[in-house]
């Protein structure tokens, strides 16, 4: 089911100050942030060779990404697998009995499907499932 891991996402208090050390201090090159409305986010990219690292900064302290920095701080908050088929992974998921947080896919930063997996039915790691459009022509 997994193809690579296709971002670690880190959920942070200001996303130009954690873009600006990545930027100065490991020569990262991060994009535009971009904001997605419906998780309450504004999100940017680094690569790291195959993989990238994901800086996120809620835009109101209710939304998911607002309470984890609230309870847990700054620091990681998610990992996100790269799948072929995600309508088909989420119904194999779903059908051996793990607890999903999206049961359908939506649209997430840049245009991608994704889902999340439910932190209780992964040990731990909130897990995101991407889809590009590339891969699915
Ligand atoms: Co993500």
């Amino acid at each position: 089911m997994l193809k690579k891991i296709y971002h670690l996402g880190y959920a942070v208090e200001d996303i130009t100050a954690a873009a600006r050390f990545y930027e100065e201090h490991f020569g990262a090159r991060v994009g535009e942030p971009e904001e997605i409305e419906e998780q309450g986010i504004v999100a940017t990219m680094f690569e790291v060779g195959e993989s990238m690292v994901e800086l996120v900064q809620p835009t109101r302290p209710d939304s998911p990404v607002g309470k984890f920095l609230e309870k847990r701080g700054e620091g990681f908050h998610h990992v996100a697998f790269q799948v072929e088929d995600l309508q088909a992974s989420l119904e194999e998921l779903k059908e051996n009995g793990v607890e999903l947080i999206d049961e359908e896919p939506r649209i997430g930063a840049g245009g991608t499907r994704m889902a999340f997996v439910h932190p209780k039915g992964a040990h731990g790691v909130l897990t995101e499932l991407v889809e590009l459009p590339a891969d699915k022509g």
